[in-house]
């Protein structure tokens, strides 16, 4: 086994690191305030690279590989959660899902527009109705006689970059009544009639990362943006959250490193009863917790990379180990920056701090891409064989 990363791997954690250190973190509260997507940055990523990190380089991505995606990932997260989600969306849900399963031409036109920062990307499955049981779609598309496209209805929420999203991966029932098997995926483009955007969420965290709902009325989707074959697009928006979870899973690593580090140099500096609080024994347990968690949060989701590209050189699934990872690092988020805040005691509280903006932006990593209880089923599932 060996821990040491390539050159590669060093070098686009390395660039991410550079950008969010000097164009992230110093707007990142005043984002995170304000709610306002953060355009030009996302931009400014894509002509980096960090849009498209797997994508292959002929269609606009950086053609590396999963491990450095997470390097750069968990970069962009340590100086801001919003923009590891809409850089995750972009990389895991966006493009992967095209990538895997589309045709040459989708590559071409959709998946190069996102991987270069040109347009931003979105996935859509859950419905008002529908969240963990995601099969549960009403949103119907329907094949017209002559078969040169669809007729899409229906409505989709807590869409991620909804809000600013030129192109969407959407699930679409076609054949109704038998549940998955019956679902479709499509590539849509939000500047064909018949797409409206709704209500933009209020959110706990993540601020200025936009989502909102979106409702198809009418919508002509081009028989030829089916994604893959018609039925299989279930199948299609389950692989493609494996991937998606290996991302979240980057981003709490990335939360709570920012959070260790940051409670690291306060229990140096900070003093009570004379001494820094770091010489405490109880501020030094949660220390030392704290490094294990974010140990273990790292060492799985690098796992969980490597699983995956085992399974892209020879085939088999990575679920089980994206699962884990995603679940861990979430729960160790959302406790690593519980603990983070209780050791910088007021200042944890308050927003001239970035303290309370951690926890507040760990909190989402437990619940989007499927919460923990669905990664608890789905590891379980996949462990004893059981339904
Ligand atoms: N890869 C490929 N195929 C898969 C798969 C995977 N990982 N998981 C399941 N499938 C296949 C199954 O094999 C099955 O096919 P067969 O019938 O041919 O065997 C088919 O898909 C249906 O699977 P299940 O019967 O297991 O489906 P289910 O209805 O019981 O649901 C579930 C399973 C795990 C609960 C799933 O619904 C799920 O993951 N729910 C959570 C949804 C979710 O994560 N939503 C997040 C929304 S997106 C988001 O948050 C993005 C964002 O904005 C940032």
């Amino acid at each position: 086994m060996d821990f040491s990363f390539t050159d590669d791997q060093l070098s686009i954690q390395s660039i991410a690191r550079d950008f969010a250190s000097k164009r992230i973190a110093p707007v990142a509260a005043e984002f995170d305030a304000s709610g306002k997507f953060p355009l030009d940055n996302i931009q400014e990523m894509g002509q980096l690279g960090l849009m498209g990190i797997e994508v292959p380089t002929e269609y606009g991505g950086a053609g590396m590989d999963t491990t450095s995606y997470v390097l750069a990932l968990i970069e962009i997260a340590a100086a801001d959660a919003a923009h590891s989600t809409i850089m995750s969306v972009n990389n895991s849900l966006f493009c992967n899902g095209i990538l895997t399963h589309g045709t040459q031409d989708q590559m071409q036109k959709y998946v190069k527009a996102i991987a270069t920062g040109e347009a931003i990307g979105a996935y859509a499955l859950t419905e008002p109705q529908s969240g963990s049981d995601a099969s549960n779609m009403h949103t119907r598309a329907v094949k017209s006689e002559d078969g040169s496209h669809y007729l899409i209805n229906g409505k989709k929420s807590w869409i991620t970059s909804g809000p600013v999203a030129r192109y969407i991966v959407l699930f679409a029932i076609t054949k109704p009544g038998i549940g998955a098997k019956g679902v479709s995926a499509f590539i849509i483009d939000t500047e064909t009639e018949g797409f409206h955007r709704g209500k933009t969420e209020p959110k706990l965290g993540i601020r200025a990362s936009a989502t909102c709902e979106i409702e198809f009325e009418n919508y002509k989707c081009p028989a030829e943006n089916l994604l893959g074959k018609e039925g299989e697009g279930f199948k299609i928006a389950m692989g493609v959250l494996d991937a998606g979870r290996i991302g979240i899973a980057s981003q709490a690593v990335g939360i709570s490193r920012a959070a260790y580090e940051a409670t690291l140099e306060w229990s140096r500096e900070r003093k009570a009863f004379g001494k820094p609080i770091g010489s405490f024994q109880m501020t030094q347990s949660k220390i030392a917790d704290m490094k294990c968690r974010l140990d273990t949060s790292t060492l799985l989701t690098l796992r969980a990379a490597w699983a995956k590209e085992q399974a892209s050189k020879n085939g088999g699934r990575f679920g089980t180990e994206a699962s884990v990872a995603k679940l861990v690092a979430s729960e160790n988020a959302m406790w690593i920056t519980h603990q983070a805040v209780q050791i910088h005691g007021g200042m944890g509280y308050s927003k001239e701090m970035p303290l309370e903006r951690y926890f507040r932006d760990a909190k989402i990593t437990e619940i989007y891409e499927g919460t923990s209880e669905i990664q608890r089923m789905v590891i379980a599932r996949n462990e004893t064989g059981l339904r």
